[in-house]
């Protein structure tokens, strides 16, 4: 649509030319104006002429009707002049020489673009805290940033996906003393993250009636940052004991970091930041704590160091980002973490712009609502929260047993229920637009109709099936056209793409992507019930709409990937 979009820009300037030589309009500009009628009986776009009627001094009505008649393009196939509108369609030529062989030329590239070339762009996601649960809550950070990750990919940019793995800070105290007092070796090395989450919830119980507890734990902490042998080894096994189970989520889904360089180690980058933000007359005392006063920005104090000289989380951030522009030299650096940060960010953002740096502004925090849980219950051990790989397995033993009952003898069983259980979650969840909190509720999301990763990967498994049932008659040699509505409607629809991954860019928004794909889906289902495609009368349309069969492959192939879903070839 981007391309056909930038085709008529080009002749409605020339068409001007000819009926408004001194117009002064670009074809850029142009393209811009067009609008999306909001039903396809009014164009597949339109041009909205009042938007040239004060330069033009002309009615709007009186410039579309010029400009319908004055228009040449061989891209348009019907062009409507309709009040100040222009509605304008596509020519079936187009849909075929532009549209289909676009996709098929493009292959894996098609919708890929290079908006992003030569840019970089950091990515600051997932982030779980170590020893403690990794739970739903981190659903959204990992799923939204690893999208965020592979759109500005695919649209060129040079990706660095940082996991910041919350591995410093008092709740290491508490963990030492834990596992002192309760805690022993084999245990964990069996039960693993389980077993540290379960001796962090004992502390805090135990804390309730024995406050000595709390003074223990910070005094481990202070040891911990003053290089304690004995804690450096613990805290370091508890971050590989913790990270050797987030792996196993991520492999789940497919994802993968370039950096886990966590909040630990900033460490040593902090006294620089803090020394400037002194120097810069920007440090107040307050209570025996440094903190930033924001109060003209209308925000509380930015929190630096506590009363014992301790830093904070904020700390460690406005360190983390100076280094991030040190080291990678970044064009944007994005932060994907539940709203409830919100303030944190703002703050920070701001006491960054203070301090001179003058990138203050590529710095994006990306926030998305809460989620809870209802229909299936969940059991865990950790009390009330659900952790992220329950839902995961959750959700895959469901799709065995569906699967168990509708196609016993699918090859490569396991795998499938994975790719479809772990979908299911992904695509339920991105669905939504990022800030909305949502209630999950797991039969909806496992559900084979509606608007469901399920449905998405059982559309995809049949274009695999149709096409591996023609087998080598997928030849193009053919001079075909268009001979069903159903068939110009899927390409209109496929045409899309490339502008549906700016819009996903510009608004942080992966479900711009979750969407489309059922656009396509139910485009491709309408086609595939009311047209028939091996049995075709003729080998010329046979022809053509297998090649729409491998176009939308291609096209929700391309799609499913920037969302991580898999692409599932039989279910
Ligand atoms: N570890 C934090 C949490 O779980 C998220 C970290 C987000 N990234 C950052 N640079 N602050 O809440």
């Amino acid at each position: 649509m981007k391309k056909f979009k930038g085709k008529v820009a080009e002749a409605l300037v020339t068409a001007l030319d000819e009926i408004a030589p001194s117009h002064g309009f670009s074809a850029e500009t142009i393209s811009d104006m067009f609008e999306y009628p909001p039903d396809d009986t009014m164009g597949d776009i339109a041009f909205p002429c009042f938007k040239l009627s004060r330069t033009l001094k002309k009615a709007p009505p009186v410039i579309s009707q010029a400009l319908a008649s004055a228009l040449k393009c061989d891209s348009i196939g019907k062009i409507e002049s309709v009040g100040g509108y222009l509605n304008i369609y596509m020519s079936e030529q187009y849909l075929i020489n532009s549209v289909l062989t676009d996709i098929e030329s493009l292959g894996d590239k098609y919708g890929s673009l290079d908006i992003g070339t030569g840019k970089t762009v950091v990515l600051d996601y997932s982030s779980p805290n170590v020893a403690k649960p990794f739970h739903i809550g981190h659903l959204g950070t990992t799923v939204i940033g690893h999208s965020l990750r592979k759109l500005h990919e695919f649209a060129g940019y040079k990706c660095i996906g940082i996991n910041h793995l919350g591995d410093w800070g008092t709740q290491f105290g508490k963990l030492i003393v834990a596992y002192r007092k309760w805690g022993n070796r084999e245990s964990i090395e069996k039960g693993g993250i389980d077993e540290l989450v379960a001796l962090y919830v004992r502390f805090h119980s135990e804390a309730e009636n024995n406050p000595e507890l709390e003074q223990q734990a910070r005094d481990e902490f202070t040891k911990l940052e003053h290089h304690d042998e004995e804690n450096i080894k613990l805290w370091k096994w508890f971050i590989e004991i913790s990270l050797a189970e987030y792996q196993k989520t991520y492999k789940q889904l497919g994802i993968e970091f370039d950096s886990y360089n966590g909040e630990s180690f900033y460490t040593d980058k902090m006294p620089a930041q803090v020394e400037k933000l002194r120097e810069k007359g920007l440090l107040k005392l307050d209570d025996g704590a440094s903190i930033v006063d924001l109060e003209p920005y209308k925000m509380p104090p930015c929190l630096i160091l506590k009363r014992d000289g301790s830093t904070l989380y904020p700390t460690r951030d406005i360190a983390a980002a100076v280094y991030r522009k040190e080291t990678y030299n970044f064009d944007k650096c994005i932060y994907v973490t539940s709203a409830g940060q919100s303030l944190h960010f703002a703050q920070w953002f701001k006491v960054v712009e203070l301090m001179g740096y003058d990138w203050y502004n590529q710095l994006v925090h990306v926030p998305y609502g809460t989620v809870s849980i209802g229909g299936a219950k969940l059991a865990t051990r950790t009390g009330n929260v659900v952790l992220l790989k329950d839902l995961f397995n959750l959700a895959i033993e469901k799709v065995e047993e569906i699967m168990d009952e509708k196609n016993p003898d699918l090859p490569n069983k396991k795998e499938t229920a994975e790719a479809v259980g772990v979908g299911a979650i992904i695509f339920y969840y991105l669905y939504n637009n990022r800030i909305k909190d949502i209630n999950f509720i797991m039969e909806d999301a496992l559900s084979f109709e509606g608007n469901t990763g399920p449905y998405a990967q059982y559309t995809y498994a049949r274009t695999c099936s149709i096409l591996e049932k023609a087998g080598s008659d997928l030849v193009h040699n053919k001079d075909i056209k268009i001979s069903a509505p159903e068939e110009a409607e899927l390409l209109k629809v496929l045409s899309k793409f490339p502008e549906k991954v700016i819009d996903a860019i510009n608004e942080y928004e992966p479900s711009v992507i979750t969407r489309y794909i059922i656009d396509i889906c139910s485009a491709f289902n309408r086609f595939y019930h009311n047209c028939q495609i091996l049995g075709a009368e003729s080998d010329e349309i046979r022809e053509m709409r297998l090649r729409l069969v491998s176009a939308v492959k291609t096209t929700l192939g391309n799609a499913f990937e920037l969302i991580c879903l898999k692409k599932t070839e039989k279910i």
